[in-house]
């Protein structure tokens, strides 16, 4: 699996999530309050909306256009279970964030 460098621990200190391009695809970067980071997909599956403008309570985010409703983390539709969020890995080494070039689950 590829990894690229895509952003610095210390970027997060006042951030919740990071928001980048890969490979055409709208992602961001999460980081919990105990400090692990995730990265998801963060193009509403139903048509296109950008989740990270919807409103959060703890992973699950709900879709400002339509209500749709995720788990951020996991990448589940709670609203339809037949799709969700492509996921990808992200490891961290030192202060540097890498990311892989393709989803980890598609
Ligand atoms: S665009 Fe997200 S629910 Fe419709």
């Amino acid at each position: 699996m590829q990894y690229v460098k895509i952003a610095k621990v210390e970027e997060f200190e006042k951030l919740r999530f990071k928001k980048i391009k890969l490979l055409a695809r709208n992602v961001a970067i999460f980081k919990d309050p105990d400090g692990t980071f995730f990265a998801t997909e963060i193009s509403c599956k139903h048509q296109n909306w950008d989740l990270t403008t919807g409103t959060f309570k703890g992973d699950i985010v709900t879709c400002p256009r339509h209500q749709w409703v995720y788990n951020i983390r996991t990448g589940q539709c709670l609203t339809h279970d037949s799709t969700r969020l492509r996921k990808y890995g992200l490891k961290v080494e030192g202060e540097e964030i890498f990311i892989t070039l393709t989803p980890i689950e598609d």
